[in-house]
């Protein structure tokens, strides 16, 4: 919640969310109820006290010093996802959750597959219980009236195992035909940047490319500017995950506004993770004010206890921005969506009816 006068209207938006990693969303206090319920010891106090009880597990989680502090946390975590009614769980809470809490419409949903592979759970079991958590999510919040909730799932290959690794995860989930039917959507990459340059996995791109398989990746969060371009280029990207770093480049600037590239920002995931100080440095000003598109995102909401409504808010408190730049951010979320074109009309439309509802009232 912020004490901005546009809140009422933020809160209404319908949003589009295409930067969440559904591991990203497993709270301490699920984390440890998980561990007791799959009998998944969690690593000892005194090999770290953060593992003491999820207050302190909390406590730790807002002292992150880099993506890679984060990462060992978010890794150990996800150990406790067993079945697939875990994974359903976990989906069906962060779905409904969300569309009842920040109006929600439209969710792009990472997760991890190689991670979960690498320690025996098998392939179905991931993406059967998150394909069982999306049905469940969007049948209630159609029950509910008002609205319908889409979601689509994205996995992303890990750049901190080697590339064969991602390669039979990759022939592995195209093998299963998940691409071809619909339950995936698209491919990503993700995990820790510096040092990993997007082009390590540009065969894999390539194939992916060839099948009419979509394309995004995490570039520009720790790493430098040439990584966004090098994911646009040898990689065929149509989106770029945080991208944040593109703003030290006019160069690279100047192309993602002409190209009309997505950025998917996630302001309070940058502050935790200390890529930018204060909110105030995430260059939303500078992307505006160029014409660089982005969406904002919550990218591990229960590892940065900044849920989506929470990434908004925190943006609107930090820039004071004002209704047009808000029509802007919310346009251009959906036009950077991976729906179907008539879903992206349904939600273009709210859009309009929430700013005509709302004018009354406007500052
Ligand atoms: N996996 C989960 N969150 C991530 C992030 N912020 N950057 C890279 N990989 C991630
Ligand atoms: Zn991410």
């Amino acid at each position: 919640m912020c004490l901005s006068p546009l809140h009422p209207l933020l809160l209404r938006l319908p949003k589009c969310e295409h930067h969440i990693h559904i591991e990203g969303s497993l709270t301490p206090s699920l984390l440890f109820s998980l561990s007791a319920k799959n009998s998944i010891p969690l690593p000892s106090v005194s090999e770290d006290p953060a593992f003491a009880s999820p207050e302190a597990l909390n406590e730790r989680y807002a002292r992150f010093s880099s993506l890679d502090d984060f990462l060992a946390y978010y890794y150990a975590g996800m150990r406790v996802l067993v079945t697939a009614r875990d994974f359903s769980e976990l989906a069906y809470e962060y779905l409904a959750g969300q569309a009842r809490d920040a109006n929600l419409w439209h969710a792009e949903v990472f997760f991890d597959p190689q991670a979960h592979l690498e320690r025996g759970v098998d392939i179905e079991t991931v993406v059967g219980g998150l394909l069982d958590g999306k049905r469940r999510a969007e049948e209630e919040v159609a029950k509910s009236g008002g609205k319908r909730l889409t979601v689509l799932f994205i996995p992303c290959l890990l750049r901190h195992l080697s590339v064969d690794d991602s390669a039979a995860c990759f022939e592995l989930m195209r093998g299963k035909g998940y691409f071809a039917d619909g339950s995936l959507a698209g491919l990503g990459l993700c995990s820790s940047e510096v040092a990993r340059p997007p082009g390590n996995w540009a065969g894999i791109f390539a194939d992916a490319r060839r099948e009419g398989i979509r394309r995004t990746a995490h570039a520009g969060e720790e790493g430098p500017p040439g990584y966004v371009v090098g994911a646009l280029d040898v990689l065929g990207v149509e989106r770029i995950d945080h991208g944040v770093r593109a703003v030290e480049d006019e160069g690279v600037m100047e192309r993602l506004s002409r190209e009309g590239v997505l950025l998917t920002v996630c302001p309070m995931s940058n502050v935790r993770l200390k890529g930018a100080e204060r909110i105030e440095h995430v260059p939303i000003r500078e992307f505006l004010d160029r014409g660089v598109r982005f969406s904002i995102n919550s990218d591990d909401p229960a590892y940065f206890e900044h849920w989506l409504q929470d990434n908004y808010c925190a943006v609107q408190e930090a820039f004071g921005l004002g209704r047009e730049e808000w029509k802007t951010i919310a346009r251009n979320s959906v036009e950077g969506s991976w729906c179907g074109e008539e879903r992206k009309r349904e939600i273009l439309e709210e859009i309009e009816e929430v700013f005509r509802e709302t004018e009354v009232s406007a500052v």
